[in-house]
């Protein structure tokens, strides 16, 4: 059942490139989306002002992910909350408001809770869910489903990605919906969005390779995971990733807050991982990277193809293949998913079962 692959994590990483065009099918077409499980009218959509999103975990990383795609297209508002804080603030909702909650299993306590709330305020709520029929589902009024497949693995993985493609899916249909998107541009997003499987399957290629850095975090009992814009909810996620797994400490930042207190951790022994992918504020992480460097860390980048110069101020450097930045958490998560899998691999640990963790988390 593991398909010839030592644990269900591997298998489901190695999945993603499939689980892409699987959440894409059936709702992505050349230049327009459609959704089938949003019953909302087209007057309902149109008076969305605000748009709130609900999760936990690795769903909550996937949500601040989320916050950047829809903000950068479509000049919507978004919050982004974990569930367990959103459920006991009172939130400020109005039915103009539309509340996303993203759950792989559908089932979780608090993020249940949080649909709740927001129905009780009279606000939309949508689902971005992975398993059908789920609790959420049923009492959403919406839902995308991610169609990512059964995740065995307690760490999520391929749910994680196909929640990105459904939350650009979601940007695509909401810029339709409220005249927001010109057709030409969702046309581009689309085109684009279909080529990712191809470069997710480069980068599961490279396999050995990060395996091979894997090694560099041998002795190591504490790390740092950096990165900005679109991509520090992708450190957030390496960092989670890397902990849950392997136990080794592991902080997520915007690297923008290094010398606000984490470059105080640095040393020869404290690996740190920087997403250096292309972007526009590219020269702003080679700067954190060389402060790194400068203090005798050790520094691990995942970089774009062609960046000859980074192997300068980098121990290792993981290469991904290029893609617009708006695209670039669902590359960039990549290496960083099997870079912890193999550091727990090394010490030999229960991979697929974490010490202390549950799957679906349907208690408080
Ligand atoms: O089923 P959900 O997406 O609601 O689960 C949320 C979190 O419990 C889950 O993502 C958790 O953080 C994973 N173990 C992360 O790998």
């Amino acid at each position: 059942e593991k398909g010839g692959y030592d644990h269900f994590m591997i298998k489901e990483i190695h999945e993603q490139d499939r689980v892409i065009n699987d959440t894409l099918r059936g709702k992505v077409f050349e230049d327009n989306v459609k959704i089938d499980e949003i019953t909302m009218s087209d007057e309902e959509l149109q008076n969305i002002h605000k748009i709130h999103i609900v999760a936990c975990g690795t769903s909550w990383h996937a949500g601040l992910v989320g916050k950047y795609i829809l903000e950068q297209e479509l000049r919507i508002p978004v919050e982004v909350e974990v569930a367990s804080e959103f459920r006991y603030k009172n939130p400020i909702i109005s039915n103009k408001d539309l509340v996303i909650l993203i759950s792989q299993s559908g089932e979780t306590a608090d993020t249940l809770a949080g649909l709740r709330e927001a129905k009780s305020k009279g606000a939309k709520t949508l689902g971005i869910l992975n398993v059908v029929g789920s609790t959420i589902s049923r009492e959403a009024d919406g839902t995308i489903y991610t169609n990512a497949g059964p995740e065995i693995g307690v760490a999520s993985t391929k749910a994680f990605v196909s929640q990105l493609i459904a939350l650009y899916i979601l940007m695509l249909f909401l810029g339709e919906k409220k005249n927001i998107l010109s057709k030409e541009r969702r046309k581009y997003i689309i085109s684009e969005l279909k080529l990712l499987s191809k470069k997710v399957k480069t980068i599961l290629n490279n396999e050995k390779n990060i395996e091979k850095i894997a090694k560099l975090f041998e002795n190591v009992n504490s790390t740092m995971f950096i990165g900005r814009n679109i991509n520090a909810p992708i450190a957030l996620e390496g960092a989670l990733k890397l902990k849950e797994i392997s136990y080794i400490h592991a902080e997520g930042y915007p690297s923008g807050e290094l010398k606000h207190g984490p470059i105080a951790l640095i040393h020869e022994n404290f690996p740190t991982v920087a997403i250096a992918t292309k972007s526009h504020t590219y020269e702003k992480v080679k700067n954190n990277v060389e402060e790194i460097k400068a203090r005798s860390g050790t520094i691990i980048t995942i970089a774009s193809e062609g960046d000859e110069k980074i192997q300068d101020i980098s121990d290792a450097v993981l290469y991904v293949p290029d893609t617009e930045e708006l695209f670039s958490p669902v590359i960039n998560v990549i290496p960083l998913q099997i870079l912890s899998y193999y550091v727990a691999k090394s010490r030999g640990l229960d991979v697929d079962k974490p010490r202390n963790l549950a799957k679906s988390v349907t208690v408080e």
